[in-house]
């Protein structure tokens, strides 16, 4: 089954508006790139430093005390699991050939999935295809055929499952019928129990998005870029717009979205930014000279022309559009791209492509006002055409974020932050491994984290790092140990304490999920050739792992699936077997409930410190401001924590340093220095920084508190407040110029702007030092929510992880696999 063409076009196409391609890099990124070696010392260099934690600085073999047991003291614990087990494994045989399976579980614990198999060939203009529908509402372990709740038409795999995301039990599947000028869709509001049809007045380009807060109320692009919106889930549609390149749910039933004036989307730096907050009946221009937009937290993002050459800088906004400041970032051109990596209510991390087609840029941290940002990594690995970055979200503890750097060399390089991307750091080597190939010196390395990058390069990883906010601490992930990462065979570490300590938990790539919150951790070996017929399993955060042969009759294994939320204690095994006659799915799925045969009480649970080694020392673990105890399994019990298990913790407040705070805007740190000075050639000049978009009197004493930081007392800065009174050049965004003589004012301060700017690239590291705030800085998701501030309005490539991972979980495996998709 090698039917994945349309996959390929869309790639194809997304290369060539990149306006570059990826094949021509110099000195591809490939394999070459994985296996040059550096030494810990140059790579050091090039992060940004701040003071380590004592302990995590100390001597490479100074020993970290792990949370309990180590291993060996209670591997064999688990003893006669195997007939508990086999009383609890369904296997589901489909009666299906189909190239692809989508999952998607609809509602939260109602067990309900539904499974979508597609077969098509691709044509030049029409399409055969086929597609069947089951449904499950014991978590996949007994499936129906539901396939003539919709017709049998056909729905095309690139439209998928649409859940909504209130959990509400609303489904909606867009069906494809050759050759006519409306679509159909079938939707459901009873967790697919049923469904009803209704016809479209357009062709819908992407898939129809739901209101965030509204189910009821859909839109969708139509396939000539018209805007179209239903208030009543779907039976009744009204154009809103034309000419619309993309479109985005703010909050509280907003939509912005991007129009060409001229008619053309790739007309970019040319669109106008509009939002409409009552579905179409007003629609109000909020930016125009737009390049391109994004949502992160509370912030709107745009990148707007200068008007000088092919530069385009950001804009931010908190009031969706009404006022806008300029973002204090360099600008780029067109061959750069800016990239939102993560965003809350309190700060975005903020990626700004290099120059040149180098594959790396820098990460900034912004304050929680958006607008002043603070170098934060530079050299950070993200591939310009395609898209790919390996910076992660660690949600299993506060704070904690890893990404690669590309270092001089080339070699590919893992650094993690533990304070929200004030200070990068390499990954300590785990105690139980040896240095490879790639390292200088043999007891002197660092653990590798195999992400995105890896991924893209075709290296053999399943899944990319995992983490999950209801397991505390714990990261699953495929690396190497080394002074780079590697190519040669992936293994899968884990960590217990959100990765200041890692051990190697398994050998070779696997597929992982937690299960339980984090009470069970389930692996099945990956392999391209081989059939499989064995689950591991760990209840003891993966230093002991029983084996479980769960079939007699081997099957060629495509991905694990479980429910979203990490809280479920059922998984399925998704696979195919394959006979001289035919392929067919297959999936088993195992009831892990009996294994932990009691529920968990007071006593399983230890007291643990977040951020720190030594939980009786006062002055540990104060990450942001504050300390977080909790509470969390004991590594030894095997007990469930339950569906309703809720992460205890007690907060408490620490004293402030001057590390709590960054610097505001005109002043920075020295190197080595906590304390926030004046930016000498700003004195008595007019400041190119303006709030809510008017002339107004700008108050610092130079600090200001990091985004999310809860310290009180302590070292506050005592430097008395002094005027900033500056004026505003955010006449880049318009429509409405600001009031007129200002207007006026303003154009010889654009100007400085833009020659303060065009230098500062020239001069790079420079301009950071002198503009941005240095030393400590602030922080902000798609976590799992990555999203490119540049979306491309006229493809596919908005919000890549979301194509193949929803927040809704669902899942989509293709049997001709290494494009396996299963995350
Ligand atoms: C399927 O077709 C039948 C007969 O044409 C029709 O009554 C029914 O509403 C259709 N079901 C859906 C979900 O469209
Ligand atoms: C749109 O406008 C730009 C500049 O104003 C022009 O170069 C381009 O040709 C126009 N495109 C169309 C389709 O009119
Ligand atoms: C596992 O599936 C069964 C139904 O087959 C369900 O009753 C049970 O609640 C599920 N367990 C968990 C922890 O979700
Ligand atoms: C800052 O500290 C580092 C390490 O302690 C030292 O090597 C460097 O010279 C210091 N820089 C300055 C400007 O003092
Ligand atoms: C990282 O993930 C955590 C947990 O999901 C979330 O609370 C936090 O806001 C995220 N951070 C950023 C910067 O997106």
């Amino acid at each position: 089954m090698g039917l994945w063409l349309p996959g390929l076009l869309l790639l194809s196409a997304c290369a060539l508006t990149a306006g570059s391609d990826f094949q021509q890099r110099p000195g591809p990124l490939g394999h070459s790139a994985f296996e040059r070696r550096s030494s810990v010392r140059e790579r050091a260099a090039k992060i940004v430093r701040r003071s380590l934690p004592a302990w995590l600085a100390a001597s490479p073999d100074h020993r970290i005390r792990r949370r309990s047991a180590e291993p060996g003291d209670s591997c064999g614990a688990l003893r006669g699991y195997e007939p508990k087990l086999k009383d609890n494994t369904h296997l589901y045989t489909f009666n299906d050939l189909s190239g692809s399976v989508s999952l998607a579980w609809v509602g939260d614990g109602t067990g309900v999935i539904l499974a979508l198999t597609t077969f098509q060939v691709p044509f030049i203009m029409v399409r055969l295809g086929q597609s069947k529908l089951y449904r499950s509402e014991d978590y996949g372990k007994t499936f129906q055929d539901v396939t003539s709740l919709i017709n049998n038409t056909f729905i095309g795999s690139e439209f998928g499952i649409a859940i909504d995301p209130e959990n509400s039990g609303k489904v909606i599947l867009t069906g494809e019928i050759s050759g006519a000028q409306e679509s159909r869709i079938f939707v459901s509001d009873d967790f697919g129990k049923s469904f009803s049809h209704r016809d479209l007045p357009f062709n819908p380009l992407r898939q129809i998005t739901y209101n965030p807060e509204k189910s009821n109320v859909l839109v969708v692009l139509s396939n000539n870029n018209e805007l179209w919106l239903s208030e009543d889930f779907g039976s009744d549609w009204k154009k809103i717009h034309d000419m619309v390149c993309l479109v985005k749910w703010g909050r509280k039933n907003t939509i912005f979205f991007t129009t060409s004036l001229n008619g053309s989307c790739s007309d970019r730096g040319m669109l106008e930014l509009r939002r409409t907050t009552d579905y179409g009946k007003t629609i109000k221009t909020v930016a125009s000279k737009i390049y391109s937009y994004g949502l992160g937290g509370r912030f709107l993002f745009a990148s707007v022309m200068t008007g000088k050459g092919t530069l385009r800088m950001i804009h931010v906004s908190v009031d969706d559009g009404e006022t806008w400041n300029m973002a204090q970032l360099p600008p780029v051109g067109h061959e750069q791209f800016y990239s939102i990596l993560a965003a809350n209510d309190d700060m975005v991390f903020m990626h700004v492509d290099e120059p040149g087609d180098t594959g790396f840029g820098t990460i900034y941290v912004s304050d929680d006002r958006g607008t002043v940002y603070s170098k934060s990594l530079e050299r950070h690995l993200y591939t310009t055409t395609g898209g790919d970055t390996d910076f992660t979200n660690v949600t299993s503890l506060r704070g904690v974020f890893i990404t690669s750097v590309l270092a001089e060399d080339t070699s590919v390089q893992s650094v993690v932050s533990f304070d929200q991307g004030g200070e990068w750091v390499p990954l300590r080597k785990p105690a139980n491994t040896k240095c490879d190939a790639t390292a200088r010196d043999p007891d002197k390395c660092s653990l590798h984290i195999h992400a995105a990058y890896s991924t893209a390069m075709k290296v053999n990883v399943p899944m990319l790092p995992l983490s999950e906010p209801n397991a505390l601490g714990l990261i699953l992930a495929h690396g190497s140990v080394g002074d780079a990462i590697s190519v040669m065979q992936p293994d899968v570490y884990v960590s217990d304490d959100g990765g200041y300590t890692w051990m190697k938990a398994l050998d070779g790539p696997h597929h992982y999920a937690i299960l339980d919150s984090g009470g069970l951790l389930v692996a099945v070996e990956h392999s391209n050739t081989q059939a499989i017929d064995e689950i591991k399993f760990s209840t003891d955060e993966g230093q002991c792992w029983g084996v479980y042969k769960f079939t007699e009759e081997p099957i060629y294994f495509t991905g694990l699936a479980s429910e979203p939320g990490a809280r479920s204690m059922n998984v399925s095994i998704w696979g195919y077997r394959d006979s001289l006659f035919s392929q067919y799915w297959i999936s088993v799925t195992i009831d892990f409930r009996e294994l932990l045969t009691r529920d968990c009480v007071d006593k399983d649970y230890v007291q643990w410190l977040a951020h720190s080694d030594d939980i009786s020392d006062p002055n540990d673990g104060c990450m942001l401001g504050y300390k977080e105890k909790f509470l969390r399994l004991r590594k030894d019990s095997v007990c469930w924590n339950g569906r309703d298990y809720t992460i205890n913790t007690q907060p408490t407040p620490c004293p402030c340093t001057l590390d709590d705070f960054l610097c505001d805007f005109g002043y920075y740190r020295k190197e080595n220095s906590s304390e926030c000075v004046e930016q000498p050639d700003l004195k008595g000049k007019v400041l190119e920084f303006c709030l809510h978009g008017k002339e107004e009197q700008l108050q610092t004493s130079g600090y200001r508190k990091i985004p999310g930081d809860k310290c009180e007392g302590g070292k506050m800065p005592e430097r008395k407040e002094i005027d900033l009174s500056k004026r505003c050049v955010s006449d880049l965004v318009g429509p409405e110029p600001l009031t007129d003589n200002q207007a006026s004012k303003s154009v010889p301060i654009v100007i400085t702007v833009i020659v303060v700017m065009l230098l500062s690239i020239a001069a790079g590291v420079v301009f950071v030092k002198k503009y941005v705030c240095g030393g400590r800085f602030l922080v902000h998701r798609y976590s799992v929510l990555q999203q490119h501030v540049e979306d491309n309005a006229t493809d596919g490539m908005d919000d890549p992880l979301e194509s193949n991972h929803t927040p809704n979980g669902k899942i989509e495996f293709h049997h001709d696999s290494d494009e396996d998709l299963l995350e």
